[in-house]
């Protein structure tokens, strides 16, 4: 949140560029600026479906305000900040991803709600505020109008500077959607409950299980663009010499700012034995020829959805015997997986399917002595290869609505609509003296992106080849 007055103080900048300036150029700075304001703008493609959206939260909290920021930068040192990204819950609502705004559903009466933007618009020319502010428009880039913003969000947009008087002026009790603005929550202070706003980040969380159309389009591309990333990192890996993990890396982030805004999450570009460990973002290892490379990584969209796709490939092209046979195991429990996908069933099932064949497959290569598949699963024992879960949501966040209600989500159905990733993977450590030693430093994982459908589910990351020998074809096809 910023300064509640009209005319905001102007915070010089640090660079001397604006130390001893003139009155002449100040006044000079006043004039001379074409007006730009955009008189013909359409709604964005998901403000039909933010409106929905809206409206399902206000009938949720009749009488109360409903808050929900979209977040502040956060400072990497002096001037620098790091890269801006907006509260999932805030861009959900309204479809607008700016910094420092604030989505307000005001209360009418005894139900409904009237939703308000609060924005930073235009930065003024007659104060000065446009080059002499450190984030006027003449340093960051233009902004839109609150009147070019209402028309591209297709909601009422104030200025985020009045919010405070705003806030102070209404009675009702609030909720607000915590940690992403410190300001907000101090002008809300006395009026919120840590309890209540909880449950209100639950619910928030809860709003965006099932996908509309928007949002399966948003994955479904999300996916293709990861796809041609992949594809990309196919192409750069040498066959005769090392491939630094830095380049792997580099290379899929080069597609994510292509055709998206970004990489969803740390990519994991893990090969040899760092596919063995599971949050592997430090990548500086190298592939070698007779590696097989874990690649995690995913694209998100403009509009911040993010695919979750892993792909475990042979560095040469071809994989050796011992790790076609982990793979095909992994394969075969993710097939498993993915079958239990639909409509009705239980959230946990496809984890369960892919955990049951892991322990099978590991089972029947001699890991657990004479104990039958059945005795290892009930033990648990197989998980210690296996170590994760074996999927979660999807959609803004990577681990999509991690804070809904259990029974909605990890302990209800699945429903139509829904997105989850299907993962399984084995992973023998390096330093595992219980399995033979040419098992160790093996990782494999396949992760794909499952859309619940009406009768089943459809593989939105089915753009690239899983079974091992597609894989072999489809790497020998990159590199001609
Ligand atoms: N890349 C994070 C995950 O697979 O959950
Ligand atoms: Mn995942
Ligand atoms: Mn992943």
């Amino acid at each position: 949140m910023t300064d509640p007055t009209a005319t905001p103080p102007i915070k010089y900048r640090k660079n001397g560029l604006t130390r001893g300036v003139t009155e002449e150029l100040a006044e000079s700075m006043k004039h001379g600026w074409a007006d730009t304001e955009r008189h013909e703008l359409e709604p964005i493609p998901q403000a039909a479906h933010t409106a929905r959206r809206r409206a399902e939260l206000s009938a949720a909290y009749p009488g109360e305000l409903l808050v929900v920021p979209s977040g502040n930068p956060k400072v990497r040192a002096n001037d620098s900040d790091y890269a801006f990204r907006p509260s999932s819950d805030y861009v959900y609502l309204t479809g607008d991803l700016t910094q420092d705004a604030v989505l307000v559903l005001e209360p009418t009466g005894e139900s409904g709600h009237l939703a308000v933007a609060y924005l930073r618009g235009r930065s003024s020319v007659d104060n000065g505020e446009f080059w002499l502010d450190n984030h006027g428009e003449l340093w960051d880039g233009r902004r839109n109008s609150l009147t070019e913003n209402e028309r591209l969000l297709g909601l009422p947009c104030r200025d985020v500077r009045t919010l405070a008087a705003d806030l102070a002026a209404s009675t009702a009790p609030a909720r607000v959607l915590r940690r992403h603005d410190a300001g907000v929550e101090s002008a809300l202070e006395g009026r919120t409950t840590a309890e209540r706003d909880a449950e209100f980040e639950v619910h928030l969380s809860g709003l965006r299980l099932v996908k509309d159309e928007f949002e399966i389009a948003e994955l479904r591309f999300a996916c293709e663009a990861t796809a041609r990333g992949f594809e990309d990192v196919v192409r750069v890996l040498g066959t005769d010499a090392p491939t630094p993990e830095r380049l792997i890396e580099g290379t899929f982030f080069v597609r994510a700012r292509l055709e998206g805004n970004d990489i969803g999450y740390g990519t994991i570009a893990a090969a040899g034995p760092h596919a063995t460990t599971l949050h592997w973002v430090r990548n500086d290892g190298q592939a070698r020829p007779g590696d097989l490379l874990l690649l995690d990584a995913g694209v998100e969209t403009n509009r911040l959805y993010t695919a979750d796709v892993t792909r475990t490939i042979p560095v040469s092209g071809r994989f050796g015997e011992l790790q076609r046979k982990v793979y095909d195991a992994v394969f075969d429990a993710q097939e498993a997986g993915i079958a239990a996908v639909r409509p009705g069933a239980d959230f946990r099932d496809f984890h369960h399917a892919a955990q049951r064949r892991l322990a099978e497959h590991l089972t029947s290569w001699g890991l657990f002595g004479d104990l039958s598949a059945d005795k290892v699963y009930e033990l648990g024992l197989h998980r210690r290869f296996t170590l994760a879960g074996t999927g979660h949501m999807l959609g803004l966040d990577v681990h999509d609505c991690a804070h809904s209600r259990t029974e909605e989500h990890v302990d209800g159905p699945l429903k139509a609509g829904m997105v989850l990733t299907v993962e399984p993977g084995i992973y023998f450590q390096e330093n595992d003296l219980t399995v033979p030693e040419e098992y160790r430093g093996i990782g494999v994982r396949i992760e794909d992106d499952i859309l619940v459908t009406e009768d089943g589910n459809e593989n939105l990351s089915a753009g690239l080849p899983r079974r091992s020998d597609e894989v072999e074809a489809w790497m020998a096809g990159l590199r001609g």
